[in-house]
């Protein structure tokens, strides 16, 4: 492995920002030929902005970059791709309305690809779509093969995925990885972003360590362990696991009664569920992604329209209540997707009391007007409590890394003191520390009294903070458990459609 040739060197990168702030302060990166190289580190360690530079995207304010030994100054993402740099970025940037094999060969000037020739190219890389379907129609994962595909038949040798599997389903990430491995054996490099130390360990064969904009270490996967990346991600050690006091249940704070809610394309995406979540516990809901959770959640947070059934909030219904009226009875929502959350072209300090606007009277003042001041001071309290990395108040929040939007929404949903929370796959996009974080808040938020609705595919989350459990399935749910009596596996068939009982019947 270590005389494979060398395909990239990157020599002291400094990233400075327009804004000042310095991203990257000296980074070495040697990539090799026929290798998966794990890039790991915290949010806002720097990797995006490292792979952005590689890729062309932005020029560094210092440093030196080789390609195949010879120096380069990469002038935009066109001259990195026609020396065989390719990137796939976190937001794919597919149009919509194209279908797939346009989208594939957009950009290609001369000598655009038959659909015989990209079929060929599908096989040998198992990375299958359907050429003649539109984009919209697709989910993320063959949107994501698309993209790559792109890459592909423009010759890169370097493909770089930043956080490819955030959004896919299990079954979809052992797919690509499959695609990954095929594309290795052909000499292909790949450098993979991730936060999931699970991923890194599975798939690369170097891993490279960045905290804080430098390089900690690069390590031969084979010669590493979890525990170790996790203490060089972070520079501590990390508790994976968290500690749950056992604490009285109150009063049901949610119930819900045989919900039927509509999809996007029609039909029920959730049809027919029932349960409640008490005071003082956390209920979640596992599940592969597209099951029905999300519209489940939107549901509940008011912004998806009930077709049957009833939502009740400490005791009172509020099926037909607006968001808003929600929010003042005490719901704190933390959506999926955080770009919901967040106005990305407004301000860090305008973010942070966005949905406290609504019925905070201290943010207004004695004329009527938003009270600066106010938001300011409410804006510094979360960015210092959550540990938030910002540049200024005034910065947009486009401009913070992912996991830190993320830590904003979800600093300031809790901060509300809200009597229910509402969180949809609330460590998505975080690193380890981060993740530990949220995690012990939410389990704080439980022990003391609050209610805790916890949506997530993350099946670790699920299980190591929920008191009780459902999986949800095709819109229903096949079980409501307790995480302690059931094993890994279980669940794992309860999210493949099976029912508790058809399980312990099986076995018996
Ligand atoms: N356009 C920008 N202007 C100013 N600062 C930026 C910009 N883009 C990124 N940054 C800052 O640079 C640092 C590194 O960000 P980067 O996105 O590279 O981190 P990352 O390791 O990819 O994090 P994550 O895991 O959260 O995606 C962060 O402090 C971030 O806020
Ligand atoms: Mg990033």
């Amino acid at each position: 492995m270590s005389s494979r040739e060398l395909v990239v060197l990157m020599k002291d990168i400094v990233k400075v920002y327009p804004d000042g702030t310095v991203a990257l302060r000296g980074v070495n990166l040697e990539l090799k030929r026929g290798e998966i190289h794990g890039l790991l580190g915290e949010n806002g360690a720097g990797k995006t902005t490292l792979m952005k530079i590689l890729s062309g995207l932005i020029k560094p304010t210092r440093g030196e970059i080789y390609v195949k030994g010879k120096k380069v100054s990469l002038k935009n993402p066109a001259h990195a791709l026609s020396l065989g740099i390719g990137m796939v970025h976190q937001h794919l940037s597919l149009v919509p309305v194209f279908t797939a094999y346009e989208n594939i060969v957009l950009g290609l000037k001369n000598m655009k690809p038959g659909k015989t020739e990209i079929e060929k190219l599908m096989d040998s890389t198992g990375l299958k779509v359907p050429l003649d379907e539109v984009t919209e129609n697709l989910s993320l994962g063959v949107r994501q093969r698309i993209e790559i595909l792109k890459m592909l038949l423009r010759n890169v040798d370097v493909l770089i995925l930043d956080e490819p599997t955030t959004n896919l389903s299990p079954i979809e990430t052992r797919e690509l990885f499959k695609s990954l491995r095929s594309l290795k054996e052909q000499g292909k490099t790949i450098v993979l972003i991730t936060h999931k130390i699970r991923e890194i360990l599975e798939i690369t064969d170097r891993v490279t360590v960045l905290r804080k904009g430098r390089v900690v270490g690069s390590v031969e996967t084979n010669n590493t362990n979890s525990r170790e990346l996790a203490r060089m991600m972070v520079g501590r050690e990390v508790i994976l696991e968290i500690d749950k006091p056992p604490v009285r249940v109150g009063e049901v704070a949610l119930e819900i009664e045989d919900l039927h809610v509509m999809s996007d394309v029609g039909g029920e995406a959730v049809k027919g569920v029932s349960f409640d979540v008490r005071y003082g516990e956390i209920f979640g809901i596992a599940g592969v992604e597209g099951n029905g959770q999300v519209e489940l959640a939107e549901a509940i947070a008011g912004i998806r329209r009930v077709l049957k059934g009833r939502i009740l909030l400490g005791g009172k219904d509020v099926t037909q209540l607006s968001t808003r009226e929600r929010y003042s009875m005490g719901l704190s929502y933390i959506p999926e997707d955080r770009r919901i959350a967040l106005a990305m072209d407004m301000s860090v300090a305008e973010n942070s009391v966005l949905t406290r606007i609504i019925y905070d009277k201290t943010l207004v003042n004695k004329m009527g007007f938003l009270s600066f001041n106010e938001i300011l001071r409410q804006a510094m309290k979360l960015v210092k409590e959550f540990d938030i990395v910002i540049s200024t108040f005034s910065s947009p929040v486009r401009t913070l890394s992912g996991g830190n939007q993320q830590k904003l929404v979800v600093g300031r949903e809790l901060s509300r003191e809200p009597s229910v929370i509402l969180a949809v796959q609330p460590t998505r996009g975080l690193d380890v520390g981060a993740t530990e974080y949220i995690r012990r808040l939410l389990v704080k938020m439980r022990n003391k009294g609050k209610a805790v609705l916890l949506i997530s595919s993350d099946l670790d989350e699920v299980m190591g903070l929920s008191d009780r459990m459902a999986v949800m399935y095709n819109g229903r749910f096949t079980g409501i458990v307790d995480p302690r009596k059931v094993t890994e596996e279980e669940v794992g068939l309860m999210m493949g459609g099976y029912s508790i009982e058809e399980i312990r019947h099986e076995v018996n």
